[in-house]
């Protein structure tokens, strides 16, 4: 728990300022962490003591009445910004109609037109079909289980690193921290992880083009571990999320494509945090040039709503009813939320997270020039990470930042990732970049012992 003497941040623009006025926690949040903590499951990682009440674009209010500008948008889902009024006015429209039917067995308008918007976006050629879910996790699964059942091949290839989420499929994927996976096995048989390129390049350059990572894929996991005859899918983050915000060379991504065209492999691009506009395009993978046969989103796609989804090539899906299916997922209010926000992207949004993104990170690498604590920065769009020495130094200046009104959040091992809303304009920018510059001491006097969060 942190604490600290009330203040008034007078920087930015009336709504970019953070306005603090209560210790923090204040009296309130203290009440319902401890009410929390007794109910909770206790494998939440909860970084500091953000208890949320409100939230208004990037500005959000906790129960004591503190502001907070949103740099974390609930681990990069909020993509309009908090309660944008074409979302809420679209919910509410939605729940007044119809708010459950289960499209798994009836048919309904906005589950269709949500459907046909997502296949006019997707990054491939031919057309696509998709599988709607209520999560990111069950994307994923559902790209697990179409790659077996068309390939009728059992293995799978991610990546070391990797997040895929935390259903038992997904979870044989993942590998960002031991401690998501200690305990729950056996995971799948027949998954394997290959080297994921590190690319860092701003204080020290490593990483290079994924030459040395695609060889020993097709060398050690190809070549000695399993057979290209048994694998059913590579399945890749185009930027590494949980990882630690890393950005798959192009060049990685291409020789990705050509081992799954030689073998028949299908390449499933996992944009769950990537996806939804916040590179700057719809899906990060298009900055590579690169098709994949199935793309998984979730996270940004319904401002907040539980929604997901799979989409794959047509002729992937050689499956027939019963096959697969879910009691709530594409829910018509989530489709309703999701229609609204692929409006919103569509009309600016994702413009603005690339011209933002530029303006965050030339502004994080400036606030960081005098400072050895920082390792690297890097990010593409709205995705951009602070990585520092130590896990505490990360640690150090999340919760300094806290204290200042900025929410931020860990990613890979020691970095602090930037995942705002897409609305963001140069003042809450500018502000987040003045909390940031005034939370960066705090990395050369970490705590011990702090906790990690995960997505
Ligand atoms: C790349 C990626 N895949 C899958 C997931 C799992 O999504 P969810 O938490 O909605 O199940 C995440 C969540 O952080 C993610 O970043």
């Amino acid at each position: 728990m942190t604490t600290q003497t009330p203040r008034r941040a007078t920087a930015g623009s009336r709504l970019a300022a953070p306005y603090l006025i209560t210790e923090l926690p204040g009296p309130r949040a203290r009440a319902l962490i401890e009410r929390d903590q007794r109910v909770a499951s206790p494998s939440l990682t909860r970084a500091y003591p953000l208890a949320a009440a409100r939230g208004e674009g990037y500005v959000v209010t906790d129960v004591d009445g503190n502001r907070f500008l949103d740099f974390a948008a609930g681990i990069a889902v909020a993509s309009t910004g908090h309660a944008h009024p074409e979302v809420v006015d679209a919910i509410r429209r939605q729940a007044g109609e119809l708010i459950h039917i289960a499209a798994t067995d009836f048919y309904e308008p906005r589950y269709v037109e949500f459907m046909e918007r997502l296949a006019a976006i997707a990054p491939f050629r031919e057309p696509a079909r998709v599988f709607l879910t209520n999560s990111g996790t069950e994307a994923v699964e559902a790209a697990i289980k179409l790659a077996r059942y068309h390939t009728r091949r059992p293995g799978i290839i991610a990546f070391e690193a990797g997040f895929h989420g935390r259903t038992m499929g997904a979870l044989s994927l993942t590998n960002s921290k031991i401690k998501q996976r200690a305990g729950f096995g056996p995971l799948l048989p027949m998954t394997f992880h290959a080297p994921f390129p590190r690319v860092r390049g701003w204080r020290e350059r490593t990483g290079g083009d994924g030459t040395a990572e695609l060889e020993t894929l097709r060398r050690t996991v190809l070549g000695r571990l399993i057979a290209p005859s048994d694998v059913a899918a590579i399945v890749v983050e185009p930027i590494q999320g949980e990882g630690g915000y890393f950005a798959a060379p192009a060049a990685f991504l291409r020789g990705l494509r050509e081992i799954c065209d030689e073998h028949g492999i299908l390449l499933v691009a996992d944009e769950i945090q990537s996806g939804m506009g916040r590179t700057g395009r719809w899906w990060a993978i298009e900055h590579a040039g690169v098709e994949p046969d199935i793309v998984t989103a979730a996270k940004g796609i319904a401002s907040g709503m539980p929604l997901g989804a799979m989409l794959g090539r047509a002729s992937l899906w050689t499956w027939g009813p019963g096959a697969h299916g879910s009691t709530f997922a594409g829910n018509p209010v989530c489709c309703a939320a999701g229609l609204a926000t692929l409006d919103l992207i569509d009309r600016g949004l994702r413009q603005n997270a690339g011209v933002m993104g530029k303006r965050l990170l030339a502004g994080l690498q400036q606030a960081a020039n005098g400072t050895s604590d920082v390792r690297d920065i890097r990010g593409v769009g709205l995705m951009v990470a602070v990585e520092f020495a130590s896990h505490e130094a990360a640690n150090a200046v999340q919760q300094a930042a806290f204290e200042r009104g900025l929410l931020v959040l860990e990613c890979g091992e020691a970095a602090l990732r930037f995942s705002p809303p897409l609305m963001v304009d140069p003042q809450a920018v500018d502000a987040a970049l003045r909390i940031f510059s005034d939370a960066l001491p705090a990395a050369a006097r970490p705590k011990r012992g702090m906790q990690e969060v995960g997505g």
